[in-house]
C-alpha cells in the first residue's frame, strides 16, 4: 500500500514539474524539451578594442584572437605577451600583481598556479548581440548622479 501511495505521487509530482518545465521563460527560446536549432559560432572580436565591464571584479574580455595559444604544463603563450618580462616587447598590458599572488597573499616571482590558465576567467569578445540587457551602472557614475 505504503508503496503504491509513494509511486503515485512521484507520477504526480513529475507531471506537475513537466507542467512548470513548458512555462519558464528562458533565453533559449523555447520550452525546455523542444530541441532547437544551435545558433552559428560567433565571430571573434579582434579589433584591439577593449569593452567596459559589466559587472564588479569582472576579469576583462579578451580584445584579440587566441586561435592555437598554447597553455598548458609546458608553455603559456599568454604569458609570451602579457608577463611583466615581456610588455615592452609586446605592448600588451600586464597581468596585475594579483596574478602573482599565492593564496597565503604573497607575491611570487611568476605567475602564480591559480591565474594559470587564463581562458578559466578571461573569455574573447565576440561580436554577438547580447541576449539579455545589463543595466549594471558603474560606481563612478553613481556617485556623479548622486553628486547632482
Ligand atoms: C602576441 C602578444 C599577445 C598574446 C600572445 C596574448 N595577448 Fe592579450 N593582449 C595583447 C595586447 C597587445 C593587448 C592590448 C589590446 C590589443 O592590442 O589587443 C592585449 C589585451 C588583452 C586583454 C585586455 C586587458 C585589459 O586590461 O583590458 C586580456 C584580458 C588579454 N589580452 C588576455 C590574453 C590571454 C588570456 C591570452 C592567451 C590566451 C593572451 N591575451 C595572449 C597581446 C597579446
Ligand atoms: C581566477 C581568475 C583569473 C585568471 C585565471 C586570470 N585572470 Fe587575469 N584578471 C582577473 C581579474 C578578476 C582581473 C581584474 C582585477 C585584477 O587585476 O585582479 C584580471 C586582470 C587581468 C589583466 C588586466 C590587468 C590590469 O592591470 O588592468 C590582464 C592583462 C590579465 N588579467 C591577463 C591574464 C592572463 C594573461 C592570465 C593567464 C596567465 C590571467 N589573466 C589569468 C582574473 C583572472
Amino acid at each position: 500500500m505504503k508503496t503504491r501511495i509513494i509511486a503515485t505521487l512521484i507520477v504526480l509530482l513529475s507531471l506537475a514539474a513537466g507542467a512548470i518545465a513548458q512555462n519558464i521563460a528562458t533565453t533559449r527560446g523555447a520550452a525546455l524539451d523542444t530541441e532547437l536549432k544551435p545558433p552559428q559560432i560567433h565571430r571573434v572580436d579582434n579589433s584591439d578594442v577593449r569593452r567596459k565591464r559589466a559587472y564588479p571584479m569582472q576579469p576583462p574580455t579578451i580584445p584579440h584572437k587566441t586561435d592555437g595559444y598554447q597553455v598548458d604544463m609546458n608553455a603559456n603563450k599568454c604569458m609570451s605577451c602579457h608577463s611583466r618580462r615581456r610588455t615592452e616587447e609586446s605592448q600588451a598590458p600586464m597581468v596585475s600583481v594579483t596574478h602573482y599572488m599565492d593564496r597565503d597573499g604573497n607575491f611570487r616571482a611568476d605567475i602564480s598556479a591559480r591565474r594559470y590558465f587564463c581562458e578559466q576567467c578571461h573569455v574573447v569578445q565576440n561580436q554577438a548581440a547580447p541576449l539579455l540587457a545589463n543595466e549594471f551602472e558603474d560606481i563612478d557614475d553613481l556617485l556623479r548622479a548622486d553628486n547632482k
